[in-house]
């Protein structure tokens, strides 16, 4: 098992008010599966995500990854396991515009302190892991929507991660650029065993997933 969840349990406190988005959550994932998380607006899916991968902290329960308790780990710790073990996509890209797509890619790396010279030549690998390479040297504002999310695919795989979360990878996507993205996913999790979790609210992208962990209301209704 490389992810297991345990009786999670999260609240947010706005006010006066109190919303329980994850209630006694418990879950398995496999190492190599593409697991979806699927359910309406506001069931608890980024909540749940965040707190499987440590950067949102939870009330109650137990978050293994890869057998490590996440709580017993300092806050210093969960940033570095983080860097070392996984990579993340979200739905707005989180591209700099002045940037180019190598740049992009390597400038958390820059900021990790890899040298300038490896940090460049690692972009570029992973930049041809997602078919990029012609277009290195454009800016974001000279991309498709489709090639945006790509780079930062490229940008979630330059530690080879043993987990890739996705937020809604595809939710700015018209439907084909979409499928093409899940494709490369797919092809991803295959070519490397790497380990995927997305979060989508579109049935024919979790459909192309392993596994769909449906939830609703913060709790699951089936992991199937
Ligand atoms: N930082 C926060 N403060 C207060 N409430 C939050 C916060 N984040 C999420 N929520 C609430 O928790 C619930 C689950 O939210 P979320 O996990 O974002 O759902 P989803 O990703 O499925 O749309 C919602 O009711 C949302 O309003
Ligand atoms: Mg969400």
């Amino acid at each position: 098992m490389i992810v297991t969840a345990q009786h999670v349990c999260r609240s947010y406190r706005s006010g006066t008010l109190r919303v329980d988005a994850l209630k006694d959550v418990s879950l398995e994932i496999v190492k190599g599966e593409m697991v979806a998380i699927m359910g309406p607006s506001g069931c608890g899916k980024t909540t749940l995500l965040n707190c499987l991968s440590g950067l949102d902290s939870i009330d109650a329960g137990d978050i293994f990854i890869r057998g490590d308790n996440l709580r017993d780990l300092s806050d210093k710790e969960r940033t570095s396991y983080r860097a070392r073990h996984m990579g993340f996509i979200f739905q707005d890209f989180n591209l700099l515009p002045v940037l180019s797509a190598v740049e992009n890619v390597e400038f958390p790396m820059l900021i990790t302190g890899v040298p300038a010279q490896k940090a460049r030549k690692r972009a570029l690998e992973v930049l041809d892991l997602v078919g990029l390479i012609p277009r290195a040297r454009h800016r974001p504002a000279e991309l498709s929507g489709g090639q945006r999310q790509r780079v930062t695919i490229a940008r979630a795989l330059t530690n080879e991660p043993d987990i890739v979360w996705a937020d809604e990878p595809t939710g700015n996507l018209d439907s084909d650029t979409a499928q093409e993205i899940m494709d490369l996913l797919l092809h991803l999790n295959r070519a490397h065993q790497q380990t995927f979790v997305i979060v989508t609210h579109a049935q024919d992208i979790g459909d192309l997933a392993h596994r769909i962990i449906r939830m609703r209301n913060g709790t699951i209704v089936t992991a199937a």
